[in-house]
């Protein structure tokens, strides 16, 4: 489909070819150099002791879980609002997730009042979500957790580079997880990162990042070890060079495009204000700190959104929806038979409209025009 305004966009320039270029001649793919130095510089922007760069967002949070030692016979609280990746991490690890319900149709991050209601003696770990790059009430809900004697987890893909209370998300639990898949804020096409400040955790998700063993080919190969260990049975999460020095690139220009985002976000915001068939979760105020990774509206009724999305369609812009709450879904049918009310009034009225820093005010026009033009035919109904 060729869509005059896509959900998201790639943002690459002469730094990204020129990275895959060096790693190709440097006769050097998997993991060494180049992945050090991402590690290095994640770790120093975001302010973190650790960083561990993996193949996925996916294999950071099942490291993490892992990492803390989370397994059977423990419980994770989550939000059911998320990608079901989140979920699937739990799950992989043998534990089980706890599903907490949102904090309001203002504030669709999880609530800390259901948190404190869910915890049991099962419960090891608290899963946060930051959606859309807004932050949690990280406050309340970190008093929770050393209250109850909680680890804390957070899943960070959408909010690479967003802060609160000048410290950046990622950096406020035990292990912070990133993803750098095509969609988000930078990507490296797959991939993700742990980061984490305790020493013994950032060792615990490099000896499991790849198959338990104690050195890396990178290492044999600079004459550094003969052999190897297997210390407990790993996985294979590495990356590689080429996505490590496109990570790079695109980590150098994060700043940039998350204060992009925020432009288009606050120009769209201003130019949807009027639409009473709709609302705009999360304070504008809250901008400031969010790294704006998706642009979330809500719909004031569940019925018409197949047509709104349809007409959308239409005009060429591609929408979305994040998420299908993850309870509802086949899979967790067994595990799952609570309500969660919020989110499931939320996710059955919201639609993602496109944002992406390269984002011209066109298609921001288009779209505030489209928006419009729907809301005049309901009323015209
Ligand atoms: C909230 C959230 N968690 C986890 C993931 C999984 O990341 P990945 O696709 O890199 O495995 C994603 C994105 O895909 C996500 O949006």
């Amino acid at each position: 489909m060729n869509w005059k305004v896509p959900l998201a966009d790639l943002h690459f320039g002469p730094d990204e070819y020129q990275a895959v270029r060096r790693v190709l001649e440097s006769g050097w793919i998997s993991m060494g150099p180049e992945t050090e130095l991402f590690e290095c510089e994640f770790a120093e922007y975001l302010g973190v002791g650790h960083a561990v760069a993996l193949s996925s967002g996916t294999a950071a949070l099942h490291l993490a879980l892992m990492a803390l030692g989370i397994g059977p016979g423990h419980e994770v609280i989550v939000p059911s609002l998320t990608f079901v990746a989140t979920v699937n991490a739990i799950v992989y690890t043998g534990a089980t997730p706890v599903f907490a319900d949102i904090s309001s149709a203002e504030d669709w991050n999880v609530s800390p009042k259901q948190i404190e209601q869910l915890v049991t003696p099962e419960t090891k770990a608290l899963m946060l979500v930051h959606y859309g790059g807004f932050p949690c009430r990280l406050d309340r809900i970190k008093e929770i957790a050393v209250d109850r004697g909680l680890k804390i987890i957070e899943d960070a893909a959408h909010a690479p580079g967003a802060v609160f209370r000048g410290k950046k998300l990622g950096t406020w639990g035990d292990v912070g997880c990133f993803s750098f898949f095509s969609n988000k804020n930078m990507t490296t096409a797959e991939g993700g990162m742990a980061v984490t400040e305790d020493s013994d955790v950032a060792a615990a998700l490099r000896t499991l990042r790849s198959h338990g063993m104690t050195s890396l080919t990178w290492d044999r190969h600079r004459g550094h070890s003969f052999s190897y260990d297997v210390v407990r049975t790993g996985y294979n999460y590495r990356i590689d060079e080429i996505r490590s020095a496109i990570g790079r690139s695109q980590l150098a220009r994060l700043e940039e495009n998350n204060s992009l985002r925020r432009e288009i976000t606050r120009t769209t915001r201003k130019l949807l204000a009027q639409e009473d068939m709709l609302s705009i979760p999360f304070p504008e105020e809250d901008l400031d700190n969010c790294s704006c990774h998706i642009f979330p509206i809500l719909l004031k009724c569940a019925s018409i959104r197949d047509s709104f999305m349809a007409f959308m369609k239409q005009q060429g812009i591609q929408t979305s929806i994040h998420y299908p709450p993850v309870h509802r879904f086949t899979a967790y049918a067994d595990i799952w038979s609570g309500e969660l009310p919020v989110t499931e009034d939320i996710a059955s009225r919201m639609v993602t409209l496109p944002l992406f820093p390269g984002m011209n005010r066109d298609q921001i026009d288009l779209i505030a025009s489209s928006v419009a033009s729907f809301g005049r035919t309901m009323r015209n109904l």
